[in-house]
């Protein structure tokens, strides 16, 4: 499984020309990351890895992330809108000396992604009230001394039906699966390959338009993070690298339609959706996520 683990002495994965421990090791590129042929645009972009100093930041942001999802989970309830929720989160980001990053960004109108039962992701607070056996998805992306951190949890509202906590669990353990792939060596392919091949496998489908990303410095950079994808494909994980994993899983077909506001993203056939997200760091042998919460 080690194969392709990377020496100190072996050219560095990012395509410099010098020796590993001359360049990414020390995480400070000292070319711009250049793709092989043949990847594609997105991947054009240059992977920003982040240095020690770097990281201990985006953890502060990622435990005031979670803080904020614990704060909303305990408020989930029947009768609850979708608003209030967005309101909550606003308002315990602020309070803390946070930006929520959402609020703005390329045009989005709230300060969290709210995402009910067939919503993919994107769901736009509003005058939505929940109800019980609804799940919910909240997205929560915080700015803390200008760093970034994006995690995401799905909560039962009330009583669950047995859909909603198979597709819970599923897209719950496609994340888990996803981020155990994630240690130095091994690829970006390698992530996406395991979450398909696990949420197939238990009937499930993999919604493919959007991916996780880098993060840290900016809400979304290189490299894109497919949740689907061939084993060993895709550039290979170095330490210092910072993305998020947040596989969206459908109950049925994985087609899916944007909403006329431009944003909220729904099932094409009405089946449930679920996802969960971390921000993680390949660190010098494995991995350890910047958003930590329980994925058992
Ligand atoms: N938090 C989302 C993600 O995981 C992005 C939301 S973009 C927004 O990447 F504009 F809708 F907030
Ligand atoms: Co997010
Ligand atoms: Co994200």
């Amino acid at each position: 499984m080690n194969g392709n683990r990377i020496g100190r002495n072996d050219p560095c994965p990012c395509g410099s020309g010098l020796k590993y421990k001359k360049c990414c090791l020390e995480r400070r590129p000292a070319f711009e990351w250049k793709p092989p042929a043949g990847e594609s645009e997105s991947d054009r972009a240059r992977v920003r890895l982040k240095s020690g100093a770097d990281v201990a930041a985006i953890r502060k942001a990622g435990h005031l992330v979670i803080e904020t999802l614990r704060h909303v989970e305990a408020a989930v309830r029947p009768g609850i809108s979708t608003d209030e929720i967005n309101t909550l989160v606003h308002d315990f980001t602020v309070q803390r000396g946070a930006i929520p990053a959402p609020l703005g960004y390329k045009g989005f109108p709230k300060s969290a992604c709210v995402s009910v039962n067939d919503v993919v992701l994107h769901g736009v607070p509003g005058r939505r009230i929940l109800v019980d056996g609804d799940i919910v998805n909240v997205d929560i992306t915080s700015i803390l001394s200008g760093y970034y951190a994006d995690a995401s949890m799905t909560f039962f509202v009330g009583d669950p039906s047995p859909e909603a906590e198979r597709i819970v669990r599923i897209a719950r353990e496609s994340l888990r699966v996803g981020i155990s792939m994630v240690r130095p060596g091994n690829t970006i392919g390698d992530i996406g390959w395991a979450i398909q091949a696990y949420a197939e496998k238990e009937g499930c489908s993999v919604v493919r338009e959007w991916a996780g990303h880098g993060v840290g410095f900016a809400f979304h950079e290189a490299p894109s993070i497919l949740h689907h994808g061939k084993r060993g494909s895709g550039a290979t994980l170095v330490p210092g690298m910072v993305f998020t994993v947040e596989p969206m899983i459908n109950l049925g077909r994985p087609d899916i339609r944007v909403l006329e506001d431009g944003w909220t993203v729904v099932t094409c056939d009405g089946s449930l959706s679920a996802q969960f997200e971390q921000t993680v760091l390949v660190t010098g042998d494995g991995v350890e996520s910047l958003t930590p919460y329980d994925l058992s």
